[in-house]
C-alpha cells in the first residue's frame, strides 16, 4: 500500500530537475529564487502558501523551537514556517522523490540551515520520544488507513503540551469523492473520515483538540479560480502537473465538484500534545 501511495506522488525521480528547468523557462533564476515563488509547486495543499502561514500562526515558534512537518511533499510548508519564525523544522515524508526535492529547492532558497528532510512513514516515525517543540501536517491522513497509528506516533515524539496543528481534507456529507483526485487516482488508496471522527481519533491519541477551523467555503472558491485559470490559458507554469502529470486539469475540474458538493470538507484542527 505504501508503494501505492509513493508511486501516485513521485514514480519520477527527476522532479527537481523538471523543477528547475520549468523555473527557468517561466523566467526564474536559481539563484534568486524564492519560497514565494516556490509555493505553487511546493505548498500542495488547498490553499497553498496562506494556509501554512494561518498554521504557523497557531504553533507559537520562535528560534529555539524544533518542529516536525508529518508529510513534508516537495517541503514548501516546512520552508514557509522556519522563514517565517526561524525555528528548525525536521519534514517527514514516505516518497522518496519528494524528499530528494525537498532538500534541492531548500538548497535553492538558502534555507538547509534550518530545514531537514527524510524519508520515512508517518504511522512508525524515526524519531525519539518527545524529540519536538510542535508538529504540523498537512494534506496527508488522506492517504493514511491507519491514523489510530499515525497520532499515536506524532503524540510519542512531541513533548508534553506541544502544539500539534492538523490541516486536511475530510469526508463530507454530500457523496463519494469523484476520482482523479490529487491524492489518488481511485479510491484504493484514499482514507477519508469525518470531522467528528477525526476529532475523535485526536482525542483517543491523548491530544486535546483546542481549536477547529472548518475552510471548505474558502477552499472551493480557491479550486474554482484555479480551475477558471486552467480552462483559459492552460496549467501555470509550475505547479503540481510537474509530479500528477496529464491528469491534474481532472483532478482540480473533480476538486471543484467535490467542494461544491461538500464531497469532501478541509478543516483544521490544533491540538496540544
Ligand atoms: C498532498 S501531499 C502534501 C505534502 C505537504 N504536506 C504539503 O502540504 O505541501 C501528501 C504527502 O503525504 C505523503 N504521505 C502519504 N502517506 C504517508 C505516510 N504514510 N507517511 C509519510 N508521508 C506520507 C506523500 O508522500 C505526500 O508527500
Amino acid at each position: 500500500m505504501n508503494d501505492t501511495v509513493a508511486d501516485h506522488y513521485g514514480g519520477d525521480r527527476k522532479l527537481t530537475e523538471v523543477i528547475a528547468e520549468r523555473l527557468q523557462r517561466a523566467g526564474k533564476s536559481l539563484s534568486t529564487v524564492t519560497t514565494s515563488d516556490l509555493a505553487a509547486v511546493d505548498e500542495f495543499h488547498i490553499r497553498g502558501r496562506k494556509a501554512t502561514l494561518e498554521l504557523a500562526r497557531t504553533m507559537q515558534l520562535g528560534p529555539e523551537s524544533r518542529v516536525l512537518d508529518i508529510g513534508s511533499g516537495l517541503g514548501g510548508p516546512a520552508r514557509t514556517v522556519a522563514e517565517e519564525t526561524g525555528c528548525h523544522v525536521t519534514g517527514v515524508d514516505l516518497t522518496p522523490a519528494f524528499c530528494d526535492a525537498a532538500t534541492s529547492l531548500s538548497e535553492w532558497v538558502g534555507l538547509n540551515h534550518i530545514v531537514a528532510f527524510q524519508q520515512g512513514d508517518a504511522t512508525e516515525l524515526p524519531f525519539a520520544d518527545n524529540e519536538f517543540d510542535a508538529a504540523m501536517t498537512i494534506h496527508v491522513a488522506m492517504n493514511i488507513a491507519a491514523k489510530d497509528r499515525m497520532y499515536a506516533e506524532a503524540q510519542r515524539v512531541l513533548k508534553p503540551g506541544a502544539v500539534f496543528a492538523v490541516y486536511d481534507v475530510l469526508q463530507g456529507e454530500g457523496g463519494d469523492v469523484l476520482f482523479p483526485v490529487p491524492w489518488a487516482r481511485e479510491p484504493s488508496i484514499s482514507h477519508l473520515e469525518t470531522g467528528d471522527e477525526m476529532q475523535a481519533l485526536l482525542t483517543t491519541a491523548g491530544f486535546e483538540v483546542r481549536g477547529i477551523h472548518d475552510s471548505t467555503d474558502e477552499s472551493q472558491a480557491w479550486f474554482e479560480k484555479m480551475a477558471a485559470g486552467i480552462a483559459t490559458s492552460g496549467p501555470p507554469p509550475v505547479t503540481f502537473d510537474t509530479f500528477l502529470g496529464a491528469d491534474f486539469p481532472a483532478m482540480v475540474k473533480n476538486q471543484v465538484r467535490n467542494l461544491s458538493d461538500r464531497r469532501i470538507r478541509t478543516m483544521t484542527f490544533v491540538c496540544t500534545a
